[in-house]
């Protein structure tokens, strides 16, 4: 069984593009799969998230004190959980969503600690006509630095350029194609940007050294929190982000053991 989680910053609910985008891409996918899929979409209509404090607790402790008091602490969970990440979004004054964005920035902490190593994440977007492309790059980066392998992506126009949403046959020879590189990742084993690899090993020398210190001075936790994080996770035992890549892909489905949040 292959878990998709998509979240899908517009508010439209049933009637949202991006959200249509989304499912016609997750029924492709699941059509060349060899194993069940479960998918579960969430536009932000359904989600409650609290803006950033800007307290840097995150940072400092590895955790944030508003995940308690909203729906963020069950998205991490399902994030940590699925296989198969979409990020969506549709272009709102040519960029992400203030969803999208808000709940992005609740997952800065992530962007150093990478806990996506593993899983395939899907930048997704929908436009009117224009910049699809930069929402596609920022949702990509997001990923990658989160730790998910991104081969692929999926941005179609609703009324000027290159129409795609409305087009069903062009759609789904687009969107086929795009499932098409993703089943072939998922048989041959995952890909890292260099980027990934480099951050990976910076990190990974930065918070050993850290953990050792807390071995010493356990009193320090709350200043090394994302050290805590990283151990946590496991990454510690490693050398290399290939090497956690084999032990937790999505193939063997290792991540759901367990859950550090
Ligand atoms: C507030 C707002 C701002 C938008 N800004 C842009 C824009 O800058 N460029 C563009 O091409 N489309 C823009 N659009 C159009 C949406 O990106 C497009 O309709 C998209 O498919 C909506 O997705 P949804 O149905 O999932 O919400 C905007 C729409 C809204 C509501």
């Amino acid at each position: 069984m292959k878990k998709i989680i998509a979240l899908v910053g517009s508010r439209a609910g049933a009637k949202s593009h991006t959200k249509e985008l989304c499912e016609k891409l997750i029924h492709e996918l699941g059509q060349g799969l060899k194993e069940e899929l479960s998918a579960e979409i969430i536009t932000a209509d359904r989600w409650h998230i609290n803006g950033c404090l800007s307290c840097g607790c995150c940072f400092k402790e590895g955790l944030c004190a508003q995940d308690k008091k909203d729906d963020m602490a069950a998205i991490k969970e399902k994030l940590l959980s699925a296989d198969i990440i979409l990020l969506a979004s549709p272009v709102f004054a040519a960029n992400i969503s203030g969803d999208m964005k808000t709940l992005i920035d609740r997952l800065s902490l992530w962007l150093h600690i990478m806990p996506l190593i593993g899983k395939i994440g899907i930048p997704v977007c929908t436009a009117s006509s224009n910049h699809a492309n930069r929402v596609i790059d920022y949702l990509k980066e997001m990923l990658e630095y989160m730790g998910a392998s991104a081969p692929v992506s999926a941005a179609a126009y609703v009324d000027f350029g290159d129409v795609l949403m409305g087009d069903e046959n062009n759609l789904k020879s687009y969107l086929k194609e795009k499932a098409g590189i993703v089943q072939q990742q998922i048989k041959s084993g995952l890909s890292f940007t260099e980027k990934q690899e480099r951050v990976f090993g910076l990190q990974n020398a930065k918070f050993k050294k850290q953990l050792q210190f807390l071995e010493l001075y356990p009193s320090f936790q709350h200043t090394f929190g994302e050290a805590v994080q990283w151990n946590r996770l496991g990454y510690d035992k490693y050398d290399s982000i290939h090497e956690i890549a084999s032990q937790t892909f999505i193939t063997k489905s290792g991540r759901d053991q367990y859950s550090i949040w």
